[in-house]
């Protein structure tokens, strides 16, 4: 009995399907984005089919003509795919067996759609990953920009959000850069870990045919073919490798977010988040929210998770293939489309906002973030031992809080009640400008070396 034309593609045997496991079955809301890759990998598979001898000249010429349309389609919205046609994979060889009729029914020899989604997969990720690098690269030149106008600008640093030591905003600053800078090494890893074609691996065993790997890899700019097609149809590491980048990217993201979030309230009153980027309260009318850090917080702690939700996915699957991989792709494209738009707007709440040049070293003068340079002065200049020279400066600035008294309000004959070999030098380790200086090591907040720092990062985004 001939089959009749519209079940042609059908994949489902004897029994039509229910409307409802269409549904619930089909992926095409989802997938469809992946239809410039979909093609581009059909278009490498008939190359390698022709070259078998499987496919003529003609049909070749005839099935990327309808590729084509398909495309041009697509781009004008002209394309209405169905849910019965369940994925991407299978509304394209639809459509294009409606436009250039049976030769479209050897598309699909010698493949799967098991190694058509991998590669498809494959390809998507390596795409999203250089363009997540490019748009963290643009954020690090508003932040290093940002460093470098706030060379001289110093702040508190903190431990325990209590101040600590007086450090450089650019210091601060620059420990993002080394943050987001690791964020590029690992999309790089997420790019290579994705880099490996999955065709010729067919549905799991291998195909039948001996399709030119080495085509398809030149033909899809993978540098090479999965060495074990079992391992081809089921591996995802790639994407979680992918979305461990986009955890640690988004785990970054929040903790400046935050940052800057307590930075912006009246309290710190180190940060302003630029109008832009900030709304006013529906009732108070004094308010100015920081509103775009706060949501950056909270997506980024939603796009760190998405590496538990695919985990929970692939984990305990036994090979190969199974239906529960179709999932994949919507938690990849969330990512993405998460960490997208945070970046883009933490790159330019960077580069329209301002940080407050004068209020970090009132803050380091009020609660002597210099006290542990008086420490070591005693070590250095009088010779005492830390441990001792530790326990005089905390007797110190117990006093002068008591006496609501900065360092620089107590006078040499106070200093000298608490320890006599001390002399007027000691108001030069006061001092919170000369503290930076001071600093040896070559990670260390001393503007000299901060500016070093600088010079690395401007020539590195060149
Ligand atoms: N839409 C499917 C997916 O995303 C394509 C692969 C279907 N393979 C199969 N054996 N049913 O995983």
């Amino acid at each position: 009995m001939p089959i009749k034309k519209d079940k042609i593609l059908s994949t489902s045997i004897n029994k039509k399907t229910s409307s409802l496991m269409d549904d619930f079955n089909s992926s095409i809301d989802v997938d469809q984005r992946l239809i410039q890759e979909d093609i581009s990998v059909t278009r490498a598979h008939v190359d390698a089919l022709f070259k078998l001898g499987v496919i003529t000249k003609s049909d070749l010429a005839k099935i990327n003509k309808g590729l084509s349309s398909i495309q041009k389609d697509f781009d004008q919205k002209k394309i209405k795919f169905t849910k019965q046609n369940e994925d991407i994979h299978m509304n394209i060889e639809f459509f294009l067996h409606k436009k250039i009729g049976d030769t479209a029914l050897k598309l699909h020899t010698g493949r799967s759609r098991n190694d058509q989604v991998a590669t498809d997969t494959r390809l998507w990720v390596m795409k999203s990953s250089l363009h997540l690098q490019n748009e963290i690269k643009k954020l690090m030149k508003f932040i290093l920009k940002q460093a470098s106008t706030h060379k001289d600008t110093i702040i508190p640093g903190f431990t325990h959000l209590q101040v600590a030591q007086p450090i450089l905003l650019a210091h601060h600053l620059l420990a993002y850069m080394e943050m987001f800078n690791r964020d590029l090494n690992c999309f790089d890893f997420s790019y290579k870990g994705s880099d490996e074609n999955v065709l010729g691996s067919a549905a799991l065993a291998g195909s039948n045919y001996s399709i030119d790997t080495n085509l398809l890899n030149k033909k899809l700019k993978f540098t090479k073919s999965k060495e074990n097609s079992m391992d081809g149809v089921s591996d995802r590491d790639f994407c979680m490798y992918f979305l461990n980048a986009c955890a640690m990217n988004a785990i970054h993201l929040s903790k400046l977010s935050a940052e800057l979030v307590l930075w912006s309230s009246n309290s710190f009153g180190m940060f302003k988040v630029d109008a832009e980027y900030s709304t006013g309260s529906s009732i108070m009318p004094q308010k100015r929210n920081p509103d775009s850090l706060e949501l950056i917080r909270a997506k980024a702690n939603i796009i760190r998770t998405k590496n538990i939700e695919f985990s929970n996915i692939i984990s305990g699957l036994p090979l190969t293939y199974f239906k529960d991989f179709q999932e994949d792709k919507r938690i990849i494209f969330e990512a993405y489309d998460e960490l997208l738009i945070c970046l883009r707007v933490m790159t330019d709440v960077m580069k329209k906002s301002e940080f407050e040049k004068k209020q970090g070293l009132q803050i380091c003068n009020q609660y002597f973030a210099t006290a542990t340079d008086l420490a070591d002065y005693l070590v250095i200049k009088k010779n005492i031992p830390f441990r001792n020279s530790y326990k005089i400066i905390a007797q110190i600035v117990n006093f002068a809080q008591k006496n609501k008294k900065i360092l620089s309000d107590i006078s040499l004959e106070e200093f000298q009640h608490f320890e006599n070999s001390i002399n007027k030098d000691i108001y030069d380790y006061i001092d919170v400008e000369k503290s930076l200086y001071r600093k040896k090591t070559k990670m260390s907040t001393n503007p000299k070396l901060v500016s070093k720092q600088i010079d690395k990062y401007s020539n590195l985004l060149k």
